[in-house]
């Protein structure tokens, strides 16, 4: 496939400069997954109420998550930015980068860090951004590509907890991308089957960068998801919204109160949606409704937290051997360069 073919058409922008458009390649499911009406039917439509995370990310809801990196309290953006600053160029340096293969890759702001490394370092991987987000996807895309006008970004809309084996696998090294903590996003069953897929998907001389989150003191992981503007308020709500534009549910998003708390048994933060009355939601285009009673909860999502060993324990099971773990002096969060150990 020659990438230049894919990019559709070149229009002069206002400051001089050409703005090339782009369009996304569908990636389809390797696994079998549920749609939208199957996954209220299982998670939703019983208790214990539940949510899977990937409707959050409408286009507003993908916009709203980038208000979210910008909050005072969201320290992993900021954090592992620092570290994508100070390591990237060390990193390129010493892979020698074809492509860049980004899983959930939303703005793609910190992956502005890899390719700043590069062009110092006169390397030209493409870009392989893969996201359920389309008009995110196009939006950054273009951004990019205005950015840094030797960059050949293919955008890949689909679904990642699907399976990856429908991925392209473009000649010559990748390294893959997965940032923001979003493996904290699966439980620890789910991230193991996860990374087996990403290393499945990898040939020798691939490598992954994995940001985690570690966990830390319930105070500060609890502000992080609790922003005082109430961002992550208005983030976690959205997805009602997704759910009454998608499915023709009749959520009153005022009925409903954010919720973010630490279980430190399970070393993960609980995201709640609560029901602020006794309820009852329609959902008319599969025939089912969902009582809720005042207080009772629907989980939108988990972000789990590891320790080192959590860490090292993870990757080991998915057969991924990490090269590099970098880290800032107070530990709050961990770059992982790893290869396959096949
Ligand atoms: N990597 C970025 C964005 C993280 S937010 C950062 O670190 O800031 C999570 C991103 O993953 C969003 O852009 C969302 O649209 C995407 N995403 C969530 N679930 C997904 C799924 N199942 N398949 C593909 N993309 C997904
Ligand atoms: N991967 C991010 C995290 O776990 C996702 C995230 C951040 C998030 N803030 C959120 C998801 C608020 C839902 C609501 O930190």
């Amino acid at each position: 496939m020659i990438l230049h073919d894919l990019v559709r058409d070149v229009t002069p922008a206002v400051d001089g400069s050409e703005k090339k458009t782009v369009a996304a390649i569908r990636v389809p499911a390797a696994n079998e997954v549920a749609d939208l009406a199957a996954d209220i039917r299982q998670n939703l439509l019983q208790a214990p109420y539940s949510l899977p995370p990937k409707y959050f990310y409408d286009h507003r809801g993908s916009v709203l998550f980038d208000q979210i990196c910008d909050t005072p309290e969201y320290y992993p953006t900021r954090t592992e930015s620092k570290l994508l600053s100070r390591y990237c160029q060390h990193i390129i340096d010493r892979l020698s980068v074809h492509h860049i293969i980004e899983l959930g890759s939303g703005s793609s702001r910190k992956t502005r860090h890899l390719f700043d490394a590069c062009q110092m370092l006169n390397q030209y991987p493409q870009y392989w951004p893969f996201d359920v987000c389309e008009p995110m996807l196009i939006q950054t895309a273009e951004e990019l590509m205005l950015q840094y006008d030797w960059l050949t970004v293919q955008p890949l809309e689909g679904d990642y907890s699907a399976g990856l084996s429908h991925l392209p696998k473009p000649h010559g090294h990748s390294l893959y991308v997965f940032l923001g903590s979003s493996i904290g996003n699966f439980t620890e069953q789910q991230a193991v089957s996860f990374l087996k897929e990403v290393s499945q998907h990898m040939i020798s001389g691939d490598s992954l960068l994995l940001g985690i989150d570690r966990v830390k003191d319930k105070a500060v992981l609890e502000s992080a998801y609790n922003d005082r503007q109430g961002v992550t308020a208005e983030f976690n709500l959205n997805v009602l919204s997704v759910l009454n534009n998608e499915a023709g549910a009749n959520f009153k998003l005022h009925q409903f109160n954010h919720q973010a708390v630490y279980n430190e048994t399970e070393s993960q933060i609980e995201m709640y949606l609560q029901s602020l009355a006794d309820q009852k939601i329609s959902f008319p285009a599969i025939n089912e409704a969902l009582y809720l009673q005042n207080g009772e909860k629907i989980l939108t999502e988990i972000s789990r937290k590891y320790s080192l060993e959590g860490i090292e324990s993870l990757l080991a099971q998915a057969e991924l051997e990490i090269t590099d773990h970098f880290e800032p002096a107070n530990e709050y969060f961990s770059l992982i360069l790893a290869k396959c150990s096949k």
